[in-house]
């Protein structure tokens, strides 16, 4: 598979400094990731969102590489101009530093895909530089950590008082500095995400941190409307395709029961 991406890692970073919001979102098949990357978004996150959005799912915890692996391969067929970033499943990358750079390597040699996103402060650091070194571009990810929903008592927003925001701040730095070139921040006060964006010299991409990260990242099915149990406060639905599916399968089945379709047009003489 050879894919040139003309996004790269570079300018995600650059448009930090020439403060021009990143746009990234979800795609999870080839089909979508190609309307998404036409639409002109810089990035395309793999997200192992996957497992609830698709797989139904209470959590993310289920997702595997295999399944990583596959969606990414689908997302970067699909994709000719932004940025493809693939996330590590749960226990990918937790286990040993060894087992997280085979794994991270293995996706991006598997999938053409230009970086992977782990979940974590401190306590990923050994593995993101472990990465960085064998040349795999690594996304951090803070605040509400998916994958750690039961550590954190459930779908909590995270730096509430002014330790726990001062800890996003350290491991916001600790990333950094390990080598990360951007941050995904999720359900976080506004002001709290403002700090670390300012902290950092990379680049912060945000869920349900407000207006002041860098860039800003939506699960694609969730802003089209399609996953309509799914309406937390942060989010803002830009299509209402769920109750655009019902009413044309709805029509379809009427138009089949009652004979009106396939009409005399849509049928072939010889
Ligand atoms: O898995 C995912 O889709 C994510 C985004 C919510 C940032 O990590």
């Amino acid at each position: 598979m050879t894919r040139t991406m003309s996004v790269t890692t570079f300018d995600l970073v650059a448009m930090k400094s020439r403060g021009e919001k990143i746009v990234a979102i979800t795609a999870y098949d080839a089909l979508f990731a190609s309307l998404v990357d036409a639409a002109g978004v810089d990035l395309i996150l793999v997200g192992d969102s996957l497992a609830s959005v698709l797989c139904g799912e209470e959590t993310t915890l289920s997702a595997t590489l295999e399944q990583m692996t596959y969606h990414g391969r689908i997302v970067v067929r699909g994709t000719s101009r932004a940025f493809v970033v693939v996330d590590m499943p749960f226990l990918s990358y937790q286990v040993s530093v060894t087992e997280a750079v085979r794994n991270a390597g293995n996706v991006l040699k598997q999938t053409g895909a230009g970086a992977v996103k782990l979940e974590g402060g401190f306590e990923v650091v050994d593995a993101v530089r472990a990465m960085v070194r064998a040349g795999i571009p690594v996304m951090g990810h803070l605040g509400f950590t998916p994958q750690a929903v039961h550590a954190l008592g459930g779908h909590r927003i995270q730096g509430k008082d002014d330790e726990a925001a001062s800890r996003l701040v350290e491991d916001a730095a600790a990333l950094e500095e390990a080598g990360v070139f951007s941050i995904v921040l999720e359900l976080m006060p506004t002001p709290v995400a403002r700090r670390v964006t300012g902290a950092v010299s990379v680049p912060t991409v945000g869920i349900g941190a407000g207006p002041d990260c860098d860039g800003q990242v939506l699960v694609l099915h969730d802003m089209l409307g399609l996953n309509e149990g799914f309406s937390p406060r942060f989010l803002k639905t830009y299509a209402e395709l769920g109750a655009a599916v019902r009413d044309a399968v709805g029509r379809y089945a009427g138009e089949v029961r009652e004979g009106s379709y396939p009409a005399v047009e849509h049928g072939y003489e010889r």
